[in-house]
């Protein structure tokens, strides 16, 4: 059991928002729209607000990342706010010497290569990573919560073998050879890295969600480089530990605010709304990875609620993947958002249509928005869908 205990009650205030709802399998009149990186260098006023503050410490600074994160909640009208920091957040506030290079990404000093380094790492003991060590973040999540209201804040980490390629290889790679070398020449050191970086990265989701996130996604950018046998083998059973820090947090919505959330009643609908019983929901979690088409299933079952789906595969075929009961999220190229408009909105409409296959849909890019997009083209499309 994580030792970061509720000190206040989860978000329940946005529990009718569209978002949440979708996430919870709940098809929306409208369909929710956010973006991956949707803060960052696509928009002027974070490149300004930057200038001069490396990019982990402006993670650290509640005040700077709470306004990165609302910026393009502002700007382009999205669904929700995705709090502004970073997978290696957490490592960093374990005290591994990480760093961001600009352009580049996380490197670290020491490299994790052999059994004894795994060993040193792991001598840190994630229980020691209190409110008092994620400080920073919670003040950041609780500024941004009280300025977003109804809107809902994503809360996100990175899994264990995205996190565990970065930490192998020492930053960023193409193949993520050494890692996939280390789970099968020393499985016994890989698993004991992987259970250690479960247990930081969760505890680093838990905590946003205790301070007022509304959702969870975990990011395992890199885990399209394994085979399904390897997912199996040698991560999953570590995303499951990394998430199983939030999959116990539920929270009660009463009987009133679940008839209307759900569209079964109103406001005006007095009668029903007070006969229905009270809810239980969970705070919903979204797995994310690039190029898993082959691991949907895999990574659905490490106990998410709902899957990001990359720009590879349509979502008809992803859902189908996944037997149509697992809301979907994505998955327009980001490379289409440099393209005319015309080629843009036809993508857009193909996503959506796709995407009634699932039983809920939140319209997201299959990757990050790449940082020379034009930031009118993301409002355009937020309005577009919006609209439908
Ligand atoms: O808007 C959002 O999506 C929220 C913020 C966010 C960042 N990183 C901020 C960031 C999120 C969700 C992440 C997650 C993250 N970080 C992932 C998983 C998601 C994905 O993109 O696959 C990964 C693999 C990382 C590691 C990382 N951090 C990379 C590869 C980079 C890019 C390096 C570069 O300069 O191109 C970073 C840096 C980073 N994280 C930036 C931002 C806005 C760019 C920093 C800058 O402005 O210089």
């Amino acid at each position: 059991m994580n030792t970061l205990a509720p000190s206040h009650p989860l978000n329940t205030r946005t529990a009718s928002a569209r978002l949440i709802r979708a996430y919870q399998g709940v098809r929306q009149d409208v369909t929710p729209v956010w973006f991956m990186r949707q803060a960052g260098r696509s928009l002027p006023e974070y490149r300004e607000l930057r200038v001069g503050t490396r990019m982990l410490d402006a993670c650290l600074d509640p005040a700077l990342a709470s306004e990165i994160t609302l910026q393009p909640v502002r700007r382009h009208g999205v669904d929700a706010g995705i709090f502004f920091s970073d997978i290696v957040i957490p490592l960093r506030l374990a005290g591994v010497d990480v760093d961001i290079v600009p352009g580049k990404g996380p490197v670290l000093s020491s490299p994790v290569r052999t059994a004894d380094d795994v060993a040193r790492l792991t001598e840190i003991d994630a229980a020691s990573l209190t409110e008092e060590t994620f400080a920073p973040i919670i003040e950041a999540v609780q500024l941004t919560t009280a300025e977003l209201g109804d809107t809902p804040l994503i809360g996100f980490a990175g899994a264990p073998f995205t996190l565990a390629a970065y930490l192998v290889e020492g930053g960023p790679s193409k193949d993520h050879i050494r890692a996939r070398t280390m789970m099968h020449a020393d499985p016994e050191a890989w698993a004991q890295l992987m259970a250690w970086t479960a247990d930081v990265t969760g505890a680093f989701l838990r905590t946003q969600v205790l301070a007022g996130a509304s959702a969870a996604q975990l990011f395992d950018s890199w885990a399209g480089s394994l085979s399904l046998h390897d997912y199996a083998e040698h991560v999953a059973p570590a995303s499951m530990r990394a998430l199983s820090h939030v999959r116990d947090l539920t929270y009660q919505v009463a009987g009133r605010a679940a008839a209307s959330a759900t569209g079964s009643g109103d406001a005006a609908d007095g009668e029903t709304a007070r006969e229905s019983a009270p809810e239980t929901r969970n705070v919903p979690i979204v797995h994310f990875g690039v190029g898993t088409g082959e691991l949907l299933k895999a990574m659905h079952e490490v106990g998410a609620d709902v899957l990001g789906v990359d720009y590879r595969i349509p979502l008809d075929e992803a859902s189908r993947r996944l037997g149509h009961v697992v809301p979907l999220q994505g998955n327009v190229d980001p490379a289409m958002l440099a393209a005319p408009w015309p080629v843009l909105e036809a993508h857009v409409r193909d996503v959506l249509a796709r995407g009634v296959d699932a039983p809920a849909h939140v319209l997201n890019l299959g990757h990050g928005v790449p940082p020379e997009t034009d930031p009118a083209v993301l409002t355009k499309l937020v309005e577009f869908v919006h609209a439908l």
